[in-house]
C-alpha cells in the first residue's frame, strides 16, 4: 500500500476498459462504453485521456510510462454507498436478526472507539481493505464519538479517497455510553463540518442512525444541521425490519408511515441518503423521487440479517425511479468487494422474479451510485475531467474465473462472471486520484 500522490508526470494504463455513458436500467447495452484496448492517462488527479490505444497511444506526452495490464480490465472505482467502518469486527456474527444484532454485537463494538488509537487503526485497516476490493469512495457512518470521525476522515484523508462520513446520532434507545444529547450531536456535527467538510476529497454527513435512536429534538436538531451548511449530506436507515418498522411506528404515532418520520424533521432531498428501503410502499418510493433522496441497496446484509429482499425493479419504476446505489453495510453486510455485493443483488432480484442484468449491476456500483450521491460530475467514470479513481480487474484471477472465461462469447458475459466468481481476488489494482493506492498481494504489472 502506497500513498496516494496528486500530481507529477501523467501517467497511463492500458488494458480492456469500461464505462458508462448512460442509465442501462433505460437506455440498455448502449449505457455502455466498452473499449476492448484501451488507454487512460491520468494527470493531477484526473483523468486526461481515455479511448482505444491505437488512437491515446499516438498523443500521449512525450515520456509517459504506461502500465500494461495484461488480460485486465480498467473499470471506475466501485462506490459502497452506506457502511459503517466501526463494524469491521462484527461482520460474520451468528445468529440474529437486526434489533438483537445491534444490542449484541453491534454497540458493544461501537463503544470501543471512544478510544482514539482504536479508531485509527480500525480506520486505517477498513479503508485498506476497502482498497484491495477495489472501492475507491464509500458513505460511512461512523459512531458518537467525535474522535471516530477524526480518524476516519484523517486516514482517508492520507490516502487521497473520496468519501462521505460523519458522526453517529442518537440520544436513546441505546446503552448510555453511546449516547449523546440533541444539543451536544448538533454542537459536535458542527464543529467537525468546520473541522472537516470540503477539505480535500472529505464531505461531512450528518447522520442520525435511525429514527428509533434518536429523539423528535435530535432528528429536529439534525434537520437544521444539514439545512445550515449546504452540500453537506445526510444518512441514516429506513424500512429495513419489520421488529424495526413496528417500534418506529410506536415511537411516532402521530406520523403517516416511516419515511414521514424523516420528512417531517427535514431529513429528505438531494445528498439524503437511506439504507435498506425494504419495506417501503409505493407512496414513500414516490416521496423519495420527489425529493431527490437516494437508497442504499445492502443485498449482503438483507440477506445475512433475514432482513427481506429490496425490490429494487420497483424502486426503478421509471415514472417515478428512486435513486438507488448498492452498498455493502459492513457489518450487517458481509463482503467487502462489490463484486460479491453485485452478485448478491443479482440472486435478490431473482428471488423478485427479476433479473439484473450485469451491465446494470457493474452501473449501480459505479456511475449510478455516484449519481445517487450527486457526484456522478467527479466519479463514476472513465473520462476526461473525471478524478482518476479507477480498478483494474485480473478477469482469470482464479482456476474456476478462468476456465469460465474461455466459454465466453461477449463482454456482457464476461461482467457477468466477473461478478458472479469474482471478488476481492479479481482486483489487479487500484488507483486513487491518479495513483496507485493498492496492488494486489503477489502480483505484478507485465
Ligand atoms: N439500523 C440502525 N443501525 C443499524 C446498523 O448499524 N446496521 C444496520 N444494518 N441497520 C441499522
Ligand atoms: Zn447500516
Amino acid at each position: 500500500m502506497t500513498q496516494a500522490v496528486h500530481c507529477g508526470a501523467p501517467i497511463a494504463i492500458r488494458a480492456a476498459a469500461i464505462t458508462f455513458t448512460g442509465d442501462p436500467f433505460t437506455v440498455g447495452a448502449s449505457a455502455m462504453h466498452y473499449e476492448s484496448d484501451a488507454i487512460v492517462v491520468m494527470s493531477d488527479g484526473r483523468i486526461v485521456d481515455f479511448g482505444a490505444a491505437s488512437s491515446v497511444a499516438s498523443r500521449l506526452p512525450v515520456g509517459t510510462e504506461v502500465t500494461r495490464y495484461t488480460g485486465c480490465l480498467i473499470s471506475a472505482g466501485f462506490i459502497d454507498a452506506h457502511v459503517h467502518y466501526p463494524q469491521t469486527s462484527v461482520i460474520a456474527s451468528y445468529g440474529k436478526q437486526l434489533l438483537d444484532w445491534l444490542n449484541d454485537y453491534t454497540f458493544p463494538a461501537e463503544a470501543a472507539f471512544v478510544d482514539p488509537a482504536h479508531a485509527s487503526e480500525v480506520a486505517r485497516f477498513f479503508l485498506e481493505e476497502a482498497l484491495h476490493a477495489g472501492t475507491t469512495s464509500c458513505a460511512a457512518f461512523c459512531t458518537v464519538h467525535p474522535e471516530s470521525v477524526d480518524a476516519f476522515f484523517a486516514a482517508a484523508q492520507s490516502l487521497g479517497m473520496r468519501v462521505i462520513a460523519g458522526k453517529v446520532l442518537m440520544d436513546r434507545n441505546a446503552p448510555e455510553a453511546l449516547l449523546d444529547s440533541a444539543r451536544s450531536g448538533y454542537d459536535q456535527g458542527k464543529a467537525l463540518i468546520a473541522r472537516w467538510h470540503d477539505r480535500d476529497r472529505l464531505s461531512y454527513c450528518v447522520t442520525p442512525r435511525f429514527a428509533a435512536t434518536s429523539s423528535p429534538e435530535q432528528l429536529d436538531a439534525a434537520g437544521a444541521l444539514w439545512r445550515e451548511h449546504p452540500g453537506t449530506y445526510l444518512q441514516s436507515h429506513i424500512a429495513e425490519n419489520r421488529g424495526e418498522i413496528e417500534w418506529v411506528r410506536k415511537l411516532f404515532p402521530e406520523r403517516a408511515g416511516y419515511l414521514d418520520v424523516y420528512d417531517h424533521f427535514g431529513l429528505l432531498g438531494p445528498r439524503a441518503i437511506y439504507g435498506h428501503g425494504i419495506w417501503l410502499s409505493e407512496s414513500e418510493f414516490a416521496r423519495m423521487h420527489d425529493t431527490g433522496t437516494a437508497i442504499a441497496h445492502c443485498p449482503t446484509s438483507n440477506t445475512f440479517l433475514g432482513s427481506g429482499l429490496f425490490r429494487l425493479h420497483d424502486a426503478l419504476k421509471p415514472s417515478r425511479a428512486v435513486r438507488v446505489a448498492l452498498a455493502t453495510d459492513i457489518g450487517g453486510g458481509t463482503r467487502f468487494s462489490m463484486l460479491s455485493t453485485m452478485h448478491e443483488a443479482y440472486k435478490v432480484a431473482q428471488l423478485n422474479g427479476r433479473s439484473l442484468t450485469a451491465l446494470q449491476a457493474f452501473y449501480l456500483a459505479t456511475r449510478g451510485g455516484a449519481r445517487a450521491l450527486y457526484m456522478d460530475d467527479r466519479v463514476g467514470s472513465i473520462a476526461p475531467g473525471m478524478e482518476a479513481d479507477l480498478v483494474v480487474l485480473d478477469l482469470a484471477s482464479t482456476r474456476l474465473i478462468a476456465e469460465r472465461m474461455r466459454h465466453c462469447e461477449n463482454i456482457e458475459q464476461a461482467l457477468f462472471v466477473q461478478m458472479t466468481l469474482g471478488d476481492e481476488r479479481s482486483v489487479r489494482a487500484t488507483y486513487v486520484a491518479g495513483a496507485l493506492a493498492a496492488v494486489s498481494p503477489g502480483r505484478a504489472t507485465d
